[in-house]
């Protein structure tokens, strides 16, 4: 008999946890609607309590997506489990993902609680929780090291609490596969109620196992997997839910699953995520990575030529590899271009930016003959389409190399009401540019990360430009794209620095 895995996808919630994934509510609300459109069954959206810009992205995601569900997350505290309430009720299916850590070295260490405090207030969070909604999750944070014996008695009071899900998270990717199958054999075994709740896991990578201790699990009888688009999370990351997807699809003979996934997605998906985190694949990364079909050997080519299945155990076309169809040219009209739009996912928020995002389209036409969907999600990740006005936008500038001279820039930034200009040298052109930005704007932030990756490909395609800034504990990604690398550069580190001027702070669920 097959069963459902239902896929849980937290891109947006732990995924967001690596230092510099921060996400705009608008840049949430895109990822979540192809998460949707990939048929995810549930979608963490974010952790409400952290900051009042993560309450507003839970809701406005939960207002917005209809079919999948909707879960935020909090701590098993009231304040936390009211904001979260408050955050998925707009939502057409909300979930409450309550948790509470069950190791000993958290609970003595961190939440200076005995175990007896703990269990009671799981407990009463769970009780809270349904006050909300139905659909409640309890997660053992730090399951993977905790006492097997304490597990079964939290889990078996939270069932009876009214927890539907129970999350066995393996928090600091400590376990073995083998291990990790065993806890939660054992766990659906001994708990005298557990044939009442979904067993859910949510491994971390620490030690690079996160897909293999999922899969473990799965094959003891987990039929919920929490996991990122491309493995994204805190520290090294989660699950990869491109991995978790093809591994039970492509070995159905050992994996009683299957999921709602439409595989078709996962490409696009990985893109946009990466696109607007500005967390590249690696070329060699599974399923998505560039490679992942690309044979290079003569004996591998031959293979494949002969009969595609020698070398290939998956089809690329499945996964959405080659779906990257050419849209739009100079001559493409208004409607062909918001209705590709819609066919993406993307919804501009009024009129008024349609108008601007499609003036750019016409430009960046004029530069450049073919136009990708990727090009579209770089033209409306450009943070000039946000609703909150920049406070620094680019008005024009200027870039000057020479063999043998030392690079010029110069460039005129609008800061707030004002213009401002500024000139200076470096050691390449941008490094000119990010200098004269700095006598404007002086941040102060370290450049942590500079990256140029080709959109699409051929010479005259758009560069996407991420910057990594970081100001004392803040660390934020700015984006750019341009068929000019150095512009594209510009707007990447004034897109950083528009992120530090307008964020608050959020807390980490862990810290
Ligand atoms: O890793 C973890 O334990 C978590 C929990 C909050 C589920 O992310
Ligand atoms: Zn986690």
């Amino acid at each position: 008999m097959t069963d459902q895995l239902i896929i849980f996808d937290t891109t947006l919630r732990d995924g967001e946890q690596s230092p510099g994934a921060s996400m705009t509510r608008e840049e949430k609300i895109r990822i979540a609607r192809q998460l949707e459109k990939m048929r995810v069954d549930v979608i963490e959206a974010g952790f409400p309590a952290a900051s009042p810009g993560d309450f507003e992205s839970v809701k406005a995601v939960a207002g917005t997506i209809r079919d999948s569900i909707v879960a935020g997350l909090a701590r098993a505290q009231f304040g936390d489990i009211e904001r979260a309430g408050e955050a998925i009720r707009p939502a057409a299916r909300g979930r409450i993902h309550t948790f509470i850590a069950t190791s000993p070295i958290h609970m003595e260490k961190k939440l200076r609680m005995s175990p007896a405090q703990v269990l009671e207030q799981a407990v009463a969070a769970v009780r809270r929780a349904r006050d909300f909604t139905d659909d409640v999750e309890f997660s053992a944070e730090d399951a993977g090291r905790s006492d097997p014996d304490f597990l079964c008695q939290v889990f078996e009071a939270v069932i009876r609490a009214g927890a539907r899900t129970l999350n066995v998270p393996d928090t600091v990717g400590y376990t073995m596969p083998q291990q990790y199958g065993e806890l939660i054999r054992s766990l659906r075994e001994r708990i005298p109620n557990s044939d009442q709740a979904v067993f859910s896991v949510h491994c971390h990578n620490d030690l690079g196992l996160a897909v293999a201790n999922s899969l473990a699990a799965v094959l003891a009888g987990a039929r919920q997997v929490e996991c990122t688009v491309n493995g994204l999370g805190e520290r090294a990351g989660n699950a990869a839910l491109e991995e978790i997807v093809m591994a039970v699809r492509t070995r159905r003979d050992v994996f009683p699953v299957e999921t709602r996934i439409d595989t078709t997605q996962i490409v696009a998906a990985s893109r946009l995520v990466s696109g607007i985190t500005g967390f590249p694949v690696q070329p060699n990364k599974a399923v998505v990575g560039a490679n992942a079909f690309a044979h290079e050997s003569g004996i591998h080519q031959d293979g494949v030529l002969k009969n595609r299945e020698t070398y290939e155990i998956m089809r690329a076309e499945d996964v959405g590899w080659h779906a990257n169809r050419l849209v739009l040219g100079k001559l493409s009209g208004r409607n062909a271009f918001r209705s590709r739009l819609h066919e993406l996912g993307i919804e501009l928020a009024s009129e008024a930016q349609l108008n601007t995002a499609f003036q750019r389209f016409k430009e960046l036409a004029d530069r450049k003959h073919e136009i990708f969907d990727e090009d579209l999600h770089a033209l409306v990740s450009d943070e000039s389409l946000a609703p909150v006005a920049d406070h620094f936008s680019l008005v024009a500038m200027r870039a000057h190399s020479e063999t043998g001279e030392r690079p010029q820039a110069s460039i005129t930034i609008r800061a707030g009401a004002t213009e401002q200009m500024a000139s200076s040298d470096g050691s390449g052109p941008v490094d000119a540019v990010f200098k004269a930005i700095e006598q404007i704007a002086p941040s102060g932030a370290q450049l942590q990360l500079y990256s140029v990756n080709a959109i699409t490909s051929g010479t005259e395609s758009q560069g996407e430009v991420t910057v990594r800034l970081a100001q004392g504990e803040r660390v934020v990604n700015g984006l750019g794209a341009d068929t000019d690398i150095v512009v594209a550069s510009a707007k990447a580190y004034l897109n950083a620095l528009n992120k530090l001027h307008h964020g608050a702070q959020r807390l980490n669920p862990q810290a």
